[in-house]
Order: structure tokens, then C-alpha cells, then sequence
């Protein structure tokens, strides 16, 4: 679908899988890898190029996979390397590719090298993580202090997450080379790309501030190491940042990352003026030749139907049309394809210390799937199994757009052009002849683009005027 000289996932859609609420294949209300490859016939319908799986890697699941234990391994709830292998390969026969999330900048407290780092002083590991004799007053992303006292030692080590996620030290050459091994080994495997986890505050210079110089000297580095496969190795950062020449700053001079997920859009809220803002600055920011990577959803935040769309489907279908659209790659979150909702938890399901498991429940495949799943299924969407043969399902729209994404040349890697509009809609044209208009109003609005309209988010096909919350393709003349 991309010619030559882009890389695949140039123009592509990227799924992000959660596995361990993807699909169950044992029955012990855990997703697997193994269900996840049962499932792949199904993000081949749905029109896929890769899929990100959350971290797949053993873990004590104090932050669900982000505290690592071991680099080199599969969680055993998720399976095995030989159930990894088996999906890589079976991706790659319907040409999906699969990408890893790699947690480079903490582990698990559990892991061989933080439990030798804090077994004395002298450790020959004390310095691949970061500790002081004092603490200061930073805080850690889910509350209270950075700093963690061990009895053992007497000092202090940082952790910007949960005190069983300690940090590592990035300035140590030696990190910086086991991760190389670590790269070189997935990428070996097949992998063909990871996610990068919390890559903005990856460096922390002793005691502990974000070392911003060596995170871009870390980014070029490991970019070089993917380049050095064929095809390329794609890597796309969890950039947490709100500007977007900060945002920007990460592909460096198109010699860092490939990609680098861009929050300002994700809470830019259903409103074309913040919209188009965001997507314009981006354009702007971006070096020459880089492709911007947008995404609505992900396991960390709110679901976007109930964020964004007051769980109302027809702007659920315009969000997802824009999602789809715009130039560059888009990620779907698993369940963005059904409008999935936000589940509410009641306290005694909490399984997560950052009340993010209503982000996280099982995909709803039919209403027998699951036995006793890990977080409890929402209810409030249709399953799979009952919108899969319904044309009219907002699965069936989704599926319809990257269908006509694949098919348009413009919409693969044709240019963004911002068109005039009427207050509260946003459109524009991708290439020379695909135009988007998006009415985000409660109010009928006429229509700013001329031409056949090939898609609709309401199934409408009237080229004069735009309904509420209703969401066009263009075909221009
Ligand atoms: C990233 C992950 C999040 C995790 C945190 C710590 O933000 O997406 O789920 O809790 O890093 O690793
Ligand atoms: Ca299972």
C-alpha cells in the first residue's frame, strides 16, 4: 500500500492490543498471546498494519508489565517466547507486524539488577539505578515522593513511578548497552518495532533531573540500531509532553524517533478550532519528511467515547473519522473500532494503583466470551459478534474508512491542506483531490468542499449540506 521508498507504516493504522484483556484462549480470565493470535483474522478484516502489544514481558504486575522483571522473557500469565514467535509469524503471513512496548527508564524492583544494586554499596550494579544520601522534595507520577529509603544501605533510590519501579541510571554506559542487547534481541526475533515507555524523562541526571541533551543522544542511538535492520525498525515514543515543537524535538533531524505519540491531540477535545490547531502546529513543528502519529485512546487515559463524545455515537464516528484521515499513521486502542466506552470499576474490581482499569476491560467479542475475566466487562457496547454483520455498526464505519484510507492515494500520503469553513467545522484537503469536513455543532451547516461525497459517518450522501455531528469524504472536482 505505501510505495517503495516510505516505510510501511507510512499512511498505515497501527492497533494497540492490551493483552491481557484482548482474548482469552484458556479460560482463566486472562488475555493471551495465544488468543490474540485466534484474533487475528479479525484485525485483517478490520484493515490493520501492525499491532503494539503492551509490555508482554515477566512482571510482579505492580503497574501491569511496567515493573519488568526480566528483558529477555514472556510473561507467563500472557504465555510463552514460542506463543510470541508463533504470532509474529502468523502476523506476518496476513502481513500485520508487531511492535513491543520497551520500559527502558525503570524495573521492577524484583529484577536481578535493582535486587544486586541494593544488596550493598559496593555492588558492582550500585550504580545502574540512582541513589543519594538525601531525598528531595520531588514527587512520583502516582503520588507521594521519588525517593525511597532502604533500611539496607541507608540511602535513598529514585523512582519517578511506584518505589517497586526504581530507575534506572541512563548515564551509565553500561545501561545503555544492555539495552542494546535487549534491542537487538526482539528485533532479531522479528519485532518489527517497539514502543518506547515514558522516553521524554528517560535520562536523569544524579541525583535525579530530567537530562533532556542525553535522552536525544540515547534516541540516536537506538535509531541508528534500527536502521541497521531491513525493513527499518520502527520506534514510536510515549512523548508525554504539551507543546508541540517539544513534541517535535524527538525526531530530531529525522535521526531519532520514527514517531512520537502526540498528546496534544489526544486532549485537544472534539472542537475544530483545537483541532486543526493542534494538527496544524504539528505540521509545522515536524521536521522535513517526518510523519506525525496520532492516537484518541490508550490504557492510561479515559476511553475517548465517554472523554470526548459524551458517549453519543455520531460524534464517536466523527472523532474516528478524523482519526483516520489525517496524514501520517493512526493508532486505534483495542475496542476504539466498537466506540468501546469507559467501564465504571466498583472498589472491590480495582486492580490498578491509578484508577486506570476502566481503560482496560476485556474486548466485548460476543456475549459468551469470557469466563471470569480480570476486570470486568463495561456492557454499555455492542459486541463484535453483533456489530460485525451490521453495515450501520459504528465497527462496520470504522472498517469502511481505513478500507477507503487504503484504497485513496491522497489519503495514504497525500499532503494536509487546512480549507476554509464555517464556525465549528473543521476541513481539509489530503492531496490534490480528497477533501474531509468534520461539522463537530449540534447545528446543520452547509457544506465547504464540492465534489462526491464517498463516505459519510451517517450514511447520508448529500452534497450540499452537513447534519449535526456529521463527518464527510469528498471526492473534489
Ligand atoms: C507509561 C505507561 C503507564 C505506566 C508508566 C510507568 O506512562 O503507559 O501505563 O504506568 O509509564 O511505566
Ligand atoms: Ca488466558
Amino acid at each position: 500500500m505505501t510505495s517503495p521508498q516510505q516505510p510501511w507504516w507510512s499512511g498505515g493504522v497501527l492497533y494497540q492490543a492490551y493483552p491481557r484483556s484482548f482474548a482469552d484462549s484458556n479460560d482463566d480470565g486472562i488475555g493471551d498471546l495465544a488468543g490474540l493470535r485466534g484474533r487475528l483474522e479479525y484485525l485483517d478484516w478490520l484493515g490493520v498494519d501492525g499491532i503494539w502489544l503492551n509490555p508482554t514481558f515477566p512482571s510482579p504486575n505492580r503497574d501491569w508489565g511496567y515493573d519488568v522483571s526480566d528483558y529477555f522473557g514472556v510473561q507467563p500469565d500472557l504465555g510463552t517466547l514460542e506463543d510470541l514467535d508463533a504470532l509474529i509469524a502468523a502476523a506476518g503471513e496476513l502481513g500485520i507486524r508487531i511492535l513491543l512496548d520497551l520500559v527502558p527508564a525503570h524495573t521492577s524492583d524484583q529484577h536481578e539488577w535493582f535486587v544486586e544494586s541494593r544488596s550493598s554499596r559496593e555492588s558492582p550494579r550500585r550504580r545502574w539505578y540512582i541513589w543519594s544520601d538525601e531525598a528531595d522534595e520531588q514527587e512520583s507520577a502516582f503520588g507521594g515522593g521519588a525517593w525511597a529509603y532502604d533500611e539496607r544501605t541507608r540511602q535513598y533510590y529514585h523512582h519517578l513511578f511506584l518505589p517497586e519501579q526504581p530507575d534506572l541510571n541512563w548515564m551509565l554506559p553500561d545501561v545503555r548497552d544492555v539495552f542494546d542487547e535487549i534491542l537487538r534481541f526482539w528485533f532479531d526475533r522479528g519485532v518489527a518495532g517497539l514502543r518506547i515507555d515514558v522516553v521524554h524523562e528517560l535520562v536523569k541526571d544524579p541525583p535525579s533531573r530530567p537530562n533532556r541533551p542525553e535522552v536525544h543522544n540515547v534516541l540516536r542511538r537506538w535509531r541508528s540500531l534500527a536502521d541497521g535492520y531491513e525493513p527499518e525498525r520502527l520506534l514510536v515514543g510515549e512523548t508525554w509532553v504539551m507543546d508541540v515543537d517539544e513534541l517535535a524535538s524527538f525526531y530530531g533531524r529525522n535521526d531519532e524517533l520514527q514517531l512520537a505519540f502526540n498528546f496534544p491531540f489526544m486532549f485537544a477535545g472534539l472542537d475544530a478550532t483545537a483541532l486543526a490547531g493542534v494538527v496544524e502546529r504539528t505540521d509545522a513543528a515536524l521536521p522535513d519528511g517526518a510523519l506525525p502519529v496520532w492516537a484518541l485512546s490508550n490504557h492510561d487515559v479515559v476511553r475517548f467515547p465517554t472523554r470526548m463524545c459524551d458517549e453519543d455515537d455520531a460524534k464517536v464516528r466523527s472523532a474516528l473519522l478524523a482519526l483516520l484521515t489525517l496524514r501520517g499513521t493512526s493508532f486505534l486502542y483495542y475496542g476504539d473500532e466498537l466506540g468501546m466506552r469507559q467501564v465504571a470499576i466498583s472498589p472491590d474490581r480495582v486492580r490498578d494503583v491509578h484508577a486506570r482499569d476502566g481503560a482496560r476491560t476485556p474486548m466485548p467479542w460476543s456475549d459468551a466470551e469470557w469466563r471470569d475475566p480480570w476486570l470486568p466487562l463495561g456492557g454499555k457496547v455492542a459486541t463484535v459478534a453483533s456489530q460485525r454483520g451490521d453495515p450501520g455498526s459504528v465497527l462496520s464505519f470504522c472498517r469502511d474508512v481505513i478500507a477507503l484510507r487504503r484504497a485513496r492515494v491522497d489519503l495514504v500520503s497525500g499532503g494536509y491542506t487546512p480549507l476554509d469553513s464555517p464556525t465549528g467545522v473543521w476541513t481539509w484537503r489530503r492531496g490534490g483531490a480528497t477533501g474531509i469536513a468534520l461539522n463537530l455543532t449540534d447545528s446543520e451547516a452547509a457544506m465547504p468542499l464540492e465534489g462526491e461525497v464517498l463516505l459519510s459517518t451517517k450514511g447520508r450522501n448529500d452534497p450540499s449540506r452537513l447534519e449535526p455531528w456529521e463527518g464527510v469524504v469528498v471526492a473534489l472536482t
